[in-house]
């Protein structure tokens, strides 16, 4: 007997990053093939999109391309969250909200990541890294307090290095790198912040308001401590705009292989 499959809800990813970052460029890209000019946005932005037809989802590889169903099962809702600080509250309550959520995208601008000592440059991985630690708090603390002993399904998380196409951007191993230390230290500063205030010393709430992000918190972030509480991460680089190499194929790629 046979069955179509219907979604209740479709497959919905969220895209996540600092303003600028280029996420709404990126929706655009996805939904209608142009990444057209852009303004800061201030609401959040949502499409339903489907997979080019060579990034194929998981669940239909074994499918013909003439299936009437293939495009069905190739559809999914990619929802864009504003990365301005003050629009961040839509990001927490999205992820503990979303019906079907099967992945987040966390875009940065690699070009804007440098460690060197300008401070402007300072500010991008910095506001880049503290995004990151919250959001991925967040998903290990729905982690740590759910009730039954199998936990939460998986959230698989790719951090999407965009703005390759610039000769300033750093190079993948290098983002992951840049990304992972600065998290360490803010993760560092945020527990200090928290003892200098004193809030409660002693008290059961300050245990739970001082998790720490990762393992134990001894010694350096990685994001491969996120396996652990079923949020496996990738860093996958590319670019939006511009020539270069890279574009977006491994970015429709991971999103098919969530599917
Ligand atoms: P908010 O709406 O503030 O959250 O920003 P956003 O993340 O949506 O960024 P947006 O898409 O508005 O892009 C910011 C700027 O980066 C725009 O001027 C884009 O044209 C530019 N941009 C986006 N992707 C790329 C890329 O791959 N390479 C280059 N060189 N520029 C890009």
């Amino acid at each position: 007997l046979y069955r179509a499959r219907t979604f209740a809800t479709l497959p919905t990813f969220l895209l996540l990053g600092p303003s600028g970052a280029g996420k709404t460029s990126l929706l655009c890209l996805f939904d209608n093939g142009k990444p057209s000019e852009t303004r800061i946005s201030q609401t959040p932005l949502s499409a339903t999109i489907t997979l080019p037809s060579n990034a194929t989802a998981r669940s239909s590889k074994y499918r013909s391309e003439n299936d009437p169903s293939m495009k069905k099962n190739r559809q999914f809702q990619l929802v864009d969250i504003p990365g301005h600080g003050k629009l961040r509250h839509f990001t927490l309550e999205h992820i503990t909200k979303l019906q079907n959520l099967k992945g987040i995208i966390f875009l940065v601008d690699t070009a804007d990541l440098s460690t060197g000592s300008g401070a402007q440059s300072d500010n991008g991985l910095l506001e880049a890294a503290e995004y990151l630690h919250d959001v991925l708090l967040v998903l290990q603390k729905r982690y740590t307090s759910a009730k039954t002993s199998k936990g939460p399904k998986e959230i698989p998380f790719l951090i999407a290095g965009n703005k390759q196409d610039l000769f300033t951007a750093l190079p993948t191993p290098l983002v992951k790198a840049a990304l992972e230390a600065e998290i360490s230290k803010v993760r560092e500063t945020k527990s200090k912040g928290l003892l200098d205030s004193g809030i409660g010393m002693g008290e059961d709430a300050v245990e739970e308001e001082r998790e720490w992000l990762g393992d134990g918190g001894e010694g350096k972030f990685q994001f491969k401590q996120m396996e652990e509480v079923n949020v496996p991460i990738e860093v996958i680089c590319g670019n939006v705009l511009g020539d270069g190499t890279n574009g977006v194929e491994k970015w429709w790629q991971w999103i098919g292989d969530q599917m």
